[in-house]
C-alpha cells in the first residue's frame, strides 16, 4: 500500500493507493467521519460495475447508503443535473454531519465534489476515482466544478476531500481510449518534473508491461501533482506548470467542438508540437521532442494534427493563462525539468507550428 499525505494545513488529507481497496474503504471512511448517511455520487456506467461492492463496504460500517447515479458523460456536468443531485441528497434526509463519496471518473467527481462543497454550505466528502484521469489528476488538488453554457468548469470551488482512495484494479473495466487519454497526463507529469516516471514509460514494451507498472505510474503521478498543489493550493502561480501542452491542447479541443479528440489526445498533440518548436528555438535539450513523441505513440496517442496553425492560434489566445497581450507557456528544458516562458501573443506563431 502507498499513501501520499497532502499537506494543506487544516485541510490536509491522505491519498491511499492499493489494489482491492474498494472492499476495504468502509473502515477507512468510518475512521474519518461520524456520519450516519453517505450519498454515493456516481454515473450509470460505474454504478452497475462497482456500486454494490461499495454499498456493502459502507453498510458493514453502519453507514446508511444511497447511490445517486447521473447519466455518464461530460454533458451531465451541468446545473440541472447538480440540482437533481441536491434533490436526491435532500430527499435522502442528509444533514450537515453526513457525507458524500464520489465513485467515478472526473465528471461525477467534479460535480459530486461541488455538491458536497455547497450542500448545506459544505459537508465532508471522499473520493474513489475510477478512471486514470481521475486517479492521477482530477481527484488531486481540490478543484470541484460544473460547466456553464458559456464554458467548462465556470461554476466551482476549491474544496478538499477528507480522503482519496485509489484502487488500480477498478481500471480493468475502463475502455482502452480512456486508459490512453488519462496516461497523457501521466506522461506530462514525467516531462515537467519526474524523469524517472518518464523512463518507466520508455521502458514499457507490451500492454502487460503497462498493467504491471500501473500502480507505480499512479503513485509517481499523484506525488507530482500533490507537490505542485501543496505549493499553490489556489492556482495563482506554480500550478501553471500543470498546463504543459494544454494551451495548444485546449485550442484543438475547441477547434473540433470537443468531439474528435479527447482532452488527453489534445494535450499529447500540444506537448509534441510545442516541444518540437522549443527545441528548434534552442530552449529545450536536443532529442527531447523525439523521446516524447516515441512515448506518446507507444501509448496510441496522436502527436501531430492537420489543422493550419493560423486557425489554432486565435483559439489558443482564449486560454485562461493569457494575461492581456502575453501568454505563459510551459516549456521543457529537458525531460523532467520545465520553466514558464511568457510570450507576447503576436509571437505565438513561433511556438505553434503544425505542418
Ligand atoms: N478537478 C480537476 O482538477 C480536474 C482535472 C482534470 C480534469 N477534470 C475533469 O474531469 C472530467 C473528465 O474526467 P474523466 O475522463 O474521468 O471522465 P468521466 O467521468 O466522464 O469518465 C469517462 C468514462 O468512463 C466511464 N468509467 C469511469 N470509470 C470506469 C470504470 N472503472 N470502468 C468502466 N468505465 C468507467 C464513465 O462512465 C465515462 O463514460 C472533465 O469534466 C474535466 O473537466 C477535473
Ligand atoms: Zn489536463
Amino acid at each position: 500500500m502507498a499513501a501520499v499525505n497532502v499537506d494543506l494545513g487544516k485541510d490536509s488529507y491522505t491519498i491511499e493507493i492499493e489494489r482491492g481497496l474498494l472492499d476495504r474503504v468502509g473502515g477507512k471512511i468510518r475512521a474519518l467521519t461520524k456520519a450516519d448517511k453517505i450519498a454515493v455520487i456516481t454515473d450509470d456506467h460505474v454504478a452497475p460495475l462497482y456500486g454494490e461492492r461499495l454499498s456493502h463496504a459502507l453498510e458493514a460500517e453502519r453507514f446508511e447508503t444511497r447511490i445517486i447515479a447521473i447519466p455518464a458523460g461530460e454533458a451531465s456536468k451541468n446545473l440541472k443535473v447538480l440540482s437533481d443531485v441536491y434533490d436526491a441528497m435532500s430527499e435522502f434526509g442528509m444533514s450537515r454531519s453526513d457525507a458524500v463519496v464520489t465513485l467515478s471518473g472526473g465528471v461525477p467527481g467534479d460535480l459530486g465534489g461541488f455538491a458536497a462543497a455547497t450542500y448545506m454550505r459544505g459537508i465532508p466528502f471522499f473520493q474513489i476515482p475510477t478512471t486514470i484521469l481521475a486517479q492521477i489528476d482530477s481527484s488531486v488538488g481540490g478543484k470541484v466544478a460544473v460547466d456553464l453554457p458559456s464554458g467548462k468548469n465556470l461554476a466551482g470551488a476549491f474544496y478538499q476531500p477528507k480522503g482519496v482512495f485509489i484502487d488500480p484494479d477498478l481500471l480493468q473495466t475502463l475502455p482502452a481510449r480512456y486508459v490512453h487519454d488519462g496516461l497523457a497526463e501521466a506522461v506530462k507529469y514525467g516531462c515537467i518534473g519526474d524523469a524517472e516516471l518518464f523512463e518507466i514509460f520508455e521502458s514499457l514494451k507490451t500492454e502487460k508491461d503497462l498493467e504491471d507498472h500501473m500502480e507505480e505510474i499512479i503513485l509517481h503521478s499523484v506525488l507530482q501533482k500533490t507537490r505542485v498543489v501543496e505549493e499553490d493550493e489556489f492556482d495563482t502561480g506554480k500550478r501553471q506548470i500543470l498546463n504543459f501542452g494544454h494551451t495548444i491542447g485546449h485550442a484543438i479541443e475547441r477547434y473540433f467542438h470537443y468531439s474528435t479528440f479527447t482532452h488527453g489526445e489534445g494535450v499529447a498533440i500540444g506537448m509534441s508540437l510545442l516541444t518540437e518548436q522549443t527545441e528548434k528555438l534552442g530552449l529545450t535539450e536536443k532529442g527531447t521532442a523525439d523521446r516524447l513523441i516515441r512515448v506518446l505513440r507507444k501509448l496510441s496517442l496522436p502527436t501531430s494534427i492537420g489543422v493550419p496553425a493560423e486557425e489554432l492560434i486565435p483559439l489558443a489566445m482564449h486560454d485562461k493563462k493569457r494575461r492581456g497581450k502575453e501568454i505563459t507557456l510551459v516549456v521543457l528544458k529537458k525531460i523532467g525539468a520545465c520553466e514558464l516562458v511568457t510570450v507576447p501573443t503576436d509571437e505565438l506563431s513561433r511556438y505553434i507550428v503544425t505542418g
